[in-house]
């Protein structure tokens, strides 16, 4: 057991790092519980302190692409363009990986996946660091991932002894994953920076690869991002018709329903789905902890970022659709 401070001090974290701790980090996506990638003992611990299956690979985290370089046998023209137009940002790269990556980072696969995060504090901890940062979400396997330090606290007090204060996570949802492969760019998890973002700047195929079925595929955990709640996802009304008697709790995009006795989230009054996107994951957490028996959750525009948000809702939502 640790107790587990929250707090501003980097050296301090630094310091816990290269102890081989676990320090939890603010990123512009969301919290992630960083560990020295480069250590099979910090990497065991990361594991261990979500209850993560072994078989789920973990992001590295880097300062610059020049430190990006050292982890991997090649980045193609294409993924530098991205780099050029997106990083450091929420998007993530899986790249053919160098003899220095450890296996349990990769869970075994040829490839590793590199992200540059845009906060300035994690920034400046990484290139003080001798060593990449691996860093998944900061939340106990297969829940909300955390967009506070509280969200972190809730989750893994007494599991890790330092937590970043880094504020609010601005974008709110996770990384955008991207692979390359015959020349195409191939996303894998829809995150921070959208489809039709990547497609502006590429001049190249760009094709959607959210596999299902092979538990090593990003993001793709059976019931990832779920509340403990029952969460529906879909038309309010509908699924209002089934649930009489119950105490419903509301996420929609900018519509107000006025139902009674509800707890109701309009996640973007004026419509901005990136203004929905930051505050989805702390609306999910209140709903969880309110005394709602359900959460309804309705479908998100699907274009940008709120094809993003429905990946996550429908992976909350029961029954989940990827779930078979
Ligand atoms: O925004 C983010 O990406 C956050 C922040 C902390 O950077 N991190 C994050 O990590 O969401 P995590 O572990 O919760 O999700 C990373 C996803 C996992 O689903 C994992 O399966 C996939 O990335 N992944 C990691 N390495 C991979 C690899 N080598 N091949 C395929 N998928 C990989
Ligand atoms: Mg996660």
């Amino acid at each position: 057991m640790y107790t587990t401070e929250i707090g501003t001090d980097l050296a301090k974290a630094k310091q816990l790092l290269e102890q081989g701790e676990l320090v939890a980090i603010p990123t512009e996506t969301v919290y992630g519980l960083a560990g020295n990638g480069l250590d099979s003992n910090a990497i065991a611990k990361i594991y261990a302190a979500k209850n993560r299956p072994q078989f789920n690979p973990l992001i590295l985290h880097v300062g610059s692409i020049e430190q990006m370089e050292k982890w991997v046998e090649v980045i193609p023209d294409v993924c530098r363009l991205l780099i050029q137009h997106f990083s450091p940002g929420p998007i993530t790269y899986l790249l053919p990986k160098s003899d220095q990556v450890p296996e349990l980072i990769t869970a075994g696969s040829s490839r590793v996946a590199l992200r540059i995060p845009a906060h300035p504090v994690t920034l400046q901890l990484l290139n003080s660091l001798e060593f990449p940062l691996a860093a998944p979400s900061a939340n106990p396997s297969g829940y909300v991932s955390p967009v506070s330090s509280q969200h972190v606290f809730q989750g893994l007090n007494g599991k890790i002894p330092y937590i970043i204060e880094g504020g609010s996570c601005k974008i709110g949802l996770e990384s955008t994953i991207v692979g390359f492969q015959d020349n195409k760019v191939v996303v894998h998890r829809l995150g921070g920076i959208s489809i039709e973002e990547i497609k502006a700047v590429c001049n190249t195929e760009v094709v959607l690869q959210l596999a299902h079925a092979q538990p090593t595929a990003p993001g793709q955990l059976k019931s990832h991002y779920a509340t403990k709640k029952l969460l529906l996802h879909g038309d309010i009304k509908e699924n209002m018709l089934l649930l009489t008697g119950k105490k419903i709790g509301i996420l929609s995009f900018n519509t107000n329903y006025h139902i009674s006795n509800s707890i109701e989230y309009v996640l973007s009054t004026n419509g901005s789905l990136s203004e929905a996107a930051s505050g989805l994951f702390s609306a999910m957490r209140s709903l969880d902890q309110s005394d709602v028996d359900v959460i309804l959750a309705e479908f998100f525009p699907d274009e940008g970022l709120g094809k993003s948000i429905n990946d996550r809702l429908a992976r909350a939502a029961y029954p989940n659709k990827y779930d078979r």
